[in-house]
């Protein structure tokens, strides 16, 4: 964890943007796979993670603003516990660490709530994600289930995107220490892509690299030839040289941030010259997008900076037609590039999409767009010195939205149907950097993986 100083301070800054009352964070619990006793890796809450830092299963905290108090609730093992799973410090040490003063017995945790309740006084949640939190809320604030997301506090909510949307010092330097497991995670999948070798095998590797690097993985591994589905995990086939490998892989750092890169790599080493045209535009997309990026822009006029390097990539191409602002402002150039240029990282691959991801990237600046394409950017809103996003254009050929909408003849002033027909069997590629934003521009994390098309096929061979 990080020094107590770290979490004193994140509570203080909260403290002083939620007005009254109570806040509650509740800590995450083990989840069982298939039964009680055999449980998934565990995984804290961030938020709680972020504003208590402690990473072990049945806490919670409470921040009482009114009285200027801080309780941290939990129970010390009991022998039986530490038989299986071992001593852990003992709650006034833990709480110690996070220089947190009042420490109680879980028992206590709804005996404070109904406490306050009775007192009128307001409580302070965020958007619960978990069914056993949830039902937790639900009995502590006697309030059904199904209504417990809509009690949450937005104003408790803005006030963590406002804080944990800027990465400290601290946040940056555990980032960028990763960076290196990430770099790993991608060569090493450049080295296997080889024909002969199979999406699993591949996928079982990278998750090995994160889990001897610091964590597991950010999100659930895409490793698969058919990366014109965007989030493909399906590791079934085979690789033959000649396809395009698309891996989009992250790990957690050992205190929780994640990494999360794209590359598309040429099984074999040699992109076909088809490939490489198509690729060329998307690190050209990549680049042109980042290199636009710095604070007080709003993400997506870069977003739509990689929309018009791909539509006129695609129109050298002779794969869309006709005027290249017009078209991107229509959203022509959506059947290829789908998704949106990026998302905030920290210690969620998709950072504090827990508590709506609407809200945090555009908060109140800006409406998400309705366009197909443009609605599925995450973040739209002005960026801000610290913050850490990711850059991960992407053209795909999607035979059923390619079939969709030339039967409904959709934008056939832009989009060269007939052309397109010729690369259905294509598959996508999308390339993927981790970005900080600086005081004046942009710089990617860490060491940047081989993107270029002569590093890649260097890199595939061994070279
Ligand atoms: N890396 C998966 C995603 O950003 O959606
Ligand atoms: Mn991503």
């Amino acid at each position: 964890m990080f020094s107590k100083e770290v979490y004193i301070k994140r509570r203080i800054k909260l403290q002083s943007k939620v007005e009254s009352g109570l806040i509650l964070m509740l800590g995450n619990n083990d989840s069982p796979m298939n039964y009680a006793d055999n449980v998934y890796h565990f995984r804290q809450d961030s938020t709680f993670l972020y504003f208590f830092g402690i990473d072990l299963q049945n806490h919670a905290g409470i921040i009482d603003i009114d009285n200027d108090k801080e309780y941290l609730f939990g129970d010390d093992l009991s022998v039986g516990h530490i038989i299986w799973m071992g001593p852990q410090p003992s709650m006034v040490d833990k709480a110690a660490k996070i220089g947190v003063a009042n420490v109680k017995p879980m028992a206590d945790l709804s005996k404070m709530i109904a406490d306050a309740i009775k007192q009128g006084r307001k409580i302070h949640f965020n958007p619960p994600y978990r069914g056993e939190n949830i039902m937790l809320l639900s009995d502590m604030l006697d309030i059904h289930h199904n209504k417990v997301k809509e009690a949450a506090s937005l104003e408790l909510t803005k006030a963590c995107i406002n804080i944990r949307s800027i990465k400290e010092p601290c946040e940056i330097i555990e980032l960028e220490n990763h960076m290196a497991t990430a770099y790993k995670m991608h060569t090493t999948a450049m080295k296997m892509a080889h024909g002969g070798v199979t999406e699993q095998e591949v996928t079982g590797a990278l998750e090995g690299v994160s889990m001897s690097g610091g964590g597991m993985v950010s999100f659930p591994i895409i490793c698969s030839k058919r990366g014109e589905t965007l989030h493909n995990h399906d590791h079934s086939n085979t690789l033959q040289n000649g396809d395009l490998l698309l891996v989009d892989a992250g790990s957690e750092s050992p205190l929780h941030y994640a990494t999360d890169h794209t590359r598309t790599i040429p099984v074999g080493g040699t992109f076909s010259q088809r490939q490489k045209e198509i690729y060329q535009i998307v690190v050209d997309a990549n680049n042109i997008s980042r290199e636009a990026t710095k604070p007080g822009m709003q993400y997506k006029e870069a977003h739509l900076v990689a929309a018009k390097v791909i539509a006129s990539g695609l129109k050298d191409l002779g794969l869309m037609k006709g005027d290249v602002d017009e078209a991107v402002a229509q959203g022509a150039h959506a059947m290829f590039f789908p998704h949106g240029l990026g998302h905030m990282i920290g210690l969620d691959v998709h950072d504090m999409e827990d508590y709506n991801d609407t809200l945090v990237g555009y908060m109140d600046e800006l409406p998400r767009s309705t366009q197909f394409g443009l609605s599925a950017l995450r973040l739209g809103r002005t960026l801000e010195p610290n913050w850490v996003v990711t850059n991960e254009p992407g053209i795909y050929f999607i035979p059923a939205l390619i079939d969709e909408w030339k039967a409904e003849g959709k934008f056939t002033d832009f989009i060269n149907y007939d052309k397109v027909e010729g690369y259905k069997d294509f598959g996508g590629i999308r390339l993927e950097d981790d970005i900080l934003i600086t005081e004046d521009s942009c710089r990617i994390l860490g060491e940047r993986i081989p993107i270029e098309v002569a590093d890649v096929e260097a890199t595939v061979k061994g070279k």
